[in-house]
Parts: C-alpha cells; sequence; structure tokens
C-alpha cells in the first residue's frame, strides 16, 4: 500500500549515467534510469513491451533505449521508435515513462499520475549541495517496510539502547519529547539540558567526555517518507534553546525513504554540517559515524519484520515515546485511503 503521486528519490546523481543502465524496483514497479546525450534522466518501465524483457540489460542509441532482445527502440515518452525489419510501429508499443528531476544530487522520480507531477513539491534538501554546509550521504537497503524506518527516525528513544557506543546516552530515552502537527507535518523535539555529550557528540564538536551541554533533536517528517533531523549540542546554560548556537555546533540529517516493496526499501541520506567545512576528514567522520549508527538500524528493523511476517496480527502496544511515530503512520496511512478513493472513484466513472 502506497502513496503513488509524490515525489521519491530514485538514485543519487552519480547512479545514473549512459553505461550501466540502472534497473531500481521502486514501489514494487520495475524502472530503468539512464541518461540522455545532454545529461537529461529519463525513467522507463524496466519491461520491454515486447516480451517483457528487462530494457537495462540492452544499450542506449544515442538518445534512445534498445531493447537487449530483438531490438525495439523507445525514447524518453517510452514510446517504441523503432522495430528492426518493419517500417511501421504498432502504436501501442510503447512503456510506461515516469517523471524525473534532478535536485541537490538526487534523482527524484514521480511515481503516480503524470499529468500532477509538479516539481515546486519537491522537498527541500538543499543542504546536501548548500555551499554553506558540506554534506556525504550514500544509499542503504533495508529489508523492512518503508513506515518501520519512518517510526524509528521519528522516535530517537531507541538511541540509548541500539546506538549506545555511538549517539546515544541514557539521558535521551529518559527526556520526554514535544510532538507537533503541521497539517502533514510532524514534528518531534527534544532537548536534553545539562548532560554529558555522547561519543558521537565529543569528537564532532570537540566537546570533553564530563562537559555539560544542551542538546536537541528536532525531528521533522513530511510524506511519504522524508525525515529531517535537526541535532545539535552546545554549551550548557549558553540559549541554544533560546536560539543562540553560537556556543556549539549543528547537523542536518536528511533522510529520504522510498519503498522499494512491501518488505524492502531504497533508504538514501546525508549527513550534513555547517561548522568546520573545510575540513573534510570531519565531513568523512561524521559519515563513518552515522553509517555505523544506520547499519545497527538496518539490523534491528529487518529482525523486527521478519517476527511482523510470522505474525502479522500480533498487538502492538504503545508507549509515550510512539507519539510521533503513531502521527507519521497515521498521515501516511490517511494518504494512501485517499489515494485509493480516489482511485476507485475515477474507475468507477
Ligand atoms: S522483448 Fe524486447 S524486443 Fe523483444
Ligand atoms: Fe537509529
Amino acid at each position: 500500500m502506497f502513496i503513488r503521486n509524490a515525489w521519491y528519490v530514485a538514485a543519487w546523481d552519480h547512479e545514473v549515467g549512459r553505461t550501466d543502465l540502472l534497473r531500481r524496483e521502486l514501489l514494487g514497479d520495475q524502472v530503468v534510469l539512464y541518461r540522455e546525450l545532454d545529461g537529461t534522466t529519463v525513467a522507463l518501465e524496466d519491461r520491454c513491451c515486447h516480451r517483457h524483457a528487462p530494457l537495462s540489460k540492452g544499450e542506449l542509441v544515442e538518445n534512445n533505449i534498445q531493447c537487449p532482445y530483438h531490438g525495439l527502440e523507445f525514447d524518453r515518452t517510452g514510446q517504441c521508435v523503432k522495430v528492426p525489419g518493419q517500417s511501421a510501429i504498432p502504436p501501442e508499443a510503447r512503456v510506461r515513462a515516469y517523471p524525473t528531476v534532478e535536485r541537490n544530487h538526487w534523482i527524484w522520480i514521480w511515481m503516480g499520475d503524470p499529468a500532477l507531477a509538479n516539481p515546486d513539491d519537491i522537498e527541500d534538501f538543499h543542504w546536501i549541495d548548500d555551499p554553506d554546509y558540506r554534506a556525504r550521504g550514500e544509499v542503504l537497503h533495508l529489508e523492512g517496510n518503508y513506515v518501520l524506518l519512518v517510526e524509528n527516525l521519528l522516535d530517537l528513544s531507541h538511541l540509548t539502547f541500539i546506538h549506545r557506543t555511538t549517539l546515544g546516552t541514557s539521558a535521551v530515552a529518559d527526556t520526554p519529547m514535544k510532538t507537533e502537527r503541521e497539517g502533514d507535518l510532524v514534528r518531534v523535539t527534544r532537548w536534553v539540558m545539562d548532560n554529558t555529550p555522547p561519543p558521537f557528540f565529543q569528537r564532532a564538536g570537540g566537546f570533553a567526555a564530563d562537559a555539560h551541554i544542551d542538546r536537541w533533536q528536532i525531528i521533522t517528517f513530511t510524506p511519504p517518507g522524508f525525515v529531517r533531523l535537526d541535532v545539535g549540542g552546545a554549551v550548557a546554560g549558553s540559549g541554544a534553546e533560546k536560539g543562540d548556537r553560537s556556543q556549539g555546533f549543528t547537523m542536518r540529517n536528511l533522510n529520504a525513504i522510498t519503498p522499494e516493496t512491501e518488505t524492502t526499501t531504497h533508504y538514501f541520506w546525508a549527513q550534513a554540517h555547517d561548522f568546520r567545512t573545510d575540513e573534510p576528514w570531519l565531513t568523512d567522520m561524521l559519515y563513518e559515524n552515522v553509517h555505523t549508527a544506520f547499519m545497527e538500524d538496518l539490523d534491528i528493523i529487518k529482525a523486527q519484520q521478519e517476527n511482523i511476517l510470522a505474525r502479522p496480527d500480533a498487538p502492538r502496544v504503545d508507549i509515550n515515546h510512539d507519539g510521533g511515530g503513531l502521527q507519521g503512520r497515521r498521515v501516511i496511512e490517511r494518504l494512501v485511503e485517499e489515494e485509493q478513493r480516489a482511485d476507485g472513484r475515477q474507475a468507477a466513472e
């Protein structure tokens, strides 16, 4: 059950080129991504309309993609433009084309009705290529439903347990959070005041292990699967909570979560920082630390998904920390329902 009328991240810009044609399953659709000669990205259904061979195993002929099996060629609109050995092209010989936009080092794809695709609706991830920041990220593969990852990022009390060697201290789970809604946006805010920094913050912010800091986590979720974290720490009592972050440091943890299937997910993320941006080793260190932590998340979510598949109807008990995750899940479920109702109406008309 996916929200289809939405922009998703399909790939990092460097993954899409002209030699290796990228096949990627997105929301259960098999898609091939490549570039035209001028660099424009193209996304087509990766299934030839002739005998269903994957176009991604073929090659590019100038701006067209040629099926590896019997050589039919398709243009960026998905229209078949060449059939070897015949001059007439059957009018129904076409594959589905998906609107794409390249922005902030990501290739965005619209998975629903192309008539509704508006690039202005693409989520803001400018930190990834903002000259005032440095950022590094990757794409990970999660063996779990994408909403489990949304819930994971909206409830950072798990830092205390899953990430005890990197991001967590016991104070995180002990500090309540505030959950707010603005339309479909869910915001979770937690301030851990006057407490010692976790190992990661000691390395990033140069704080001593016994220093006292005020630490913030401001997490914003927007559907279908975008979670942006504003996190950092400042000298305790220096006024960060009131807006003065001059005695601390700020990072943006940027997550774009794209379902692959009902039980697997493409996880695009980047870590950006606006301090010491002339020190590439620092960007790499932040990336490595977050990567280590995220691998811990993928492990627990995979195990969680296996249990869910074994007994899908087992009840779930909620605790206070679930506030944000529950709101996020509700937004997703409502949007899926609305879309299906609209599709039902269309089908009935
Ligand atoms: S399957 Fe593609 S040309 Fe035959
Ligand atoms: Fe985590």
